[in-house]
């Protein structure tokens, strides 16, 4: 190796010490003398990392001083992939830069909670899984799509054949999927009705694939049917009927019937997004649109997403049989596979050996506690008021006064505090009231706390 890449080793190495608070700022780093000796380099290249550390102000070396970890640089307030992710304003240098920075972003789910043993026994699985020379199903691990399929029959009132259920990398492939699958079968970009306010990503992933997209209102029930038979041809509709994203209501059974009743007349697909079903705070699980399907127009798509990783990157979709489910399995077929087969057998494994399952009855009830401690708190405060805690990991909160949902989300995070403004799920503006949405399955209960507190002091309103 070079000079050169010999120092870029030597600052990549310090530099991953204060990341992963192994030195923390003010803490003395080694000697150049006692560095250069443990990592077997000459001294001049420890220096020149040195300096090169201190240019860049992870360190502060003084002639005759120990060099020590500049202050302000910590564990903790690194990007994380949420943060580079996220276009919306959140990273644009206005948080706080202290090593307590918050990230109470909907989205994250307690990943850590599961049990150390059964996570390590499912990549062993994983690991022990005979080589092959072959190349994977493009419609997922067949021993995979047969434990969804029963899981779905356990937990969300229906049980598909396996032949219907096509594995996909995250919910945003599975729209981009059924987009193309659509586009292909009628020779047009599908016009597809979403929610408004709803999923970005969602959005996103469907215009990419060729979509053309038409928000449609949400009220206390879900999307507003009446408005979606108003709007002209509409081709699919994206849907949360069990936990409306983001905020929260729950699609009463008539409601259902109607949407259904609306596709079959049309000829229309109704995409039912189960991002969070199987967290129900308050009364029995709500079982899945597709339960409800009488005339095959649901595709159903649900993940792993918020029950065990994100970074998993694995979901699926449930197709109903005809024409649609071969579209969109072409479309699959032609793509190929995307999601690594090692993932596919450990979560199978993680499902075969009802380790997911005792997974979510422990991180439901620890969610369940968060749920009511937000609820507990914001009843406290006049003119504050959270709504979508009846299931999931979020909550969202919206207040009497005139402050808008992005000044309130930049000043909370210059607190060190973030969160996402409800404006950020709007089609059309105006559509969702000021407020912000707090994704709380991660979050210790001081943690909440902290959020709460600092969104109280943001707008100035007192809790008791
Ligand atoms: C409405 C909705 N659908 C789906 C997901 C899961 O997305 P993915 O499967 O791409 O991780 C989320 C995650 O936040 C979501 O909010």
């Amino acid at each position: 190796m070079d000079q050169f890449g010999k120092t870029a080793g030597v600052v990549a190495r310090v530099r991953a010490m204060v990341q992963d608070g192994t030195l923390v700022a003010g803490d003395a780093v080694p000697s150049t003398r006692v560095l250069a000796a443990e990592l077997g380099v000459a001294r001049g290249t420890v220096v020149a990392a040195y300096e090169q550390l201190d240019g860049e102000g992870w360190i502060r070396t003084r002639q005759g001083a120990v060099a020590r970890v500049a202050a302000g640089v910590g564990a903790g307030h690194w990007p994380t992939e949420h943060t580079a992710r996220d276009a919306t304003g959140h990273a644009d240098g206005s948080a706080s830069t202290g090593a307590d920075l918050l990230d109470a972003r909907p989205g994250i789910p307690a990943v850590t909670a599961i049990a150390a043993r059964d996570w390590r026994a499912a990549w062993r699985a994983a690991a022990d899984a005979p080589l092959r020379n072959a190349l994977s199903d493009p419609a997922g691990l067949p021993e995979l799509r047969a434990q969804i399929a029963a899981q779905l029959g356990l937990a969300r009132g229906f049980a598909p054949e396996i032949g219907r259920v096509v594995v996909t990398a995250g919910t945003a492939e599975a729209l981009s999927l059924v987009t193309e699958g659509l586009r292909n079968r009628l020779g047009r970009a599908p016009v597809v009705a979403v929610e408004d306010p709803g999923y970005r990503s969602g959005r996103r992933a469907m215009t990419s694939a060729g979509a053309t997209l038409v928000g449609v209102p949400v009220d206390g029930d879900g999307i507003d049917v009446d408005v979606l038979g108003r709007i002209g041809p509409v081709d699919a509709v994206i849907v949360t009927p069990t936990h409306q994203y983001p905020l929260g209501s729950v699609m009463p059974v008539a409601r259902r019937l109607s949407l259904l009743d609306w596709a079959t007349r049309t000829g229309a697909v109704v995409v039912e997004d189960d991002y969070d079903s199987e967290f129900r705070h308050r009364g029995s699980p709500v079982p899945a649109l597709a339960a409800l399907d009488a005339t095959g127009v649901v595709v159903h798509v649900g993940g792993f997403s918020k029950t065990l990783d994100p970074r998993l990157r694995c979901s699926y979709v449930v197709l109903p049989p005809g024409p649609v489910h071969e579209a969109v399995a072409a479309s699959r077929l032609a793509r190929g596979p995307v999601v690594a087969e090692p993932v596919q057998i450990a979560l199978a494994h993680l499902l075969r050996t009802g380790a997911l399952r005792r997974h979510l009855g422990r991180v439901r009830r620890d969610y369940t506690h968060r749920r009511e401690r937000v609820a507990t708190r914001v009843a406290a405060v006049a003119g504050l008021e959270a709504r979508a805690l009846d299931g999931g990991l979020h909550a969202v909160l919206t207040w009497s006064g005139r402050a808008a949902g992005r000044d309130v989300v930049a000043r909370m995070a210059r607190s060190g505090v973030l969160v996402s403004a409800l404006e950020e799920y709007e089609v059309s503006p105006g559509s969702a009231p000021a407020g912000i949405v707090l994704g709380y399955g991660a979050l210790t209960l001081p943690q909440l706390d902290r959020a709460l507190d600092v969104l109280l002091e943001v707008l100035r309103v007192r809790g008791d």
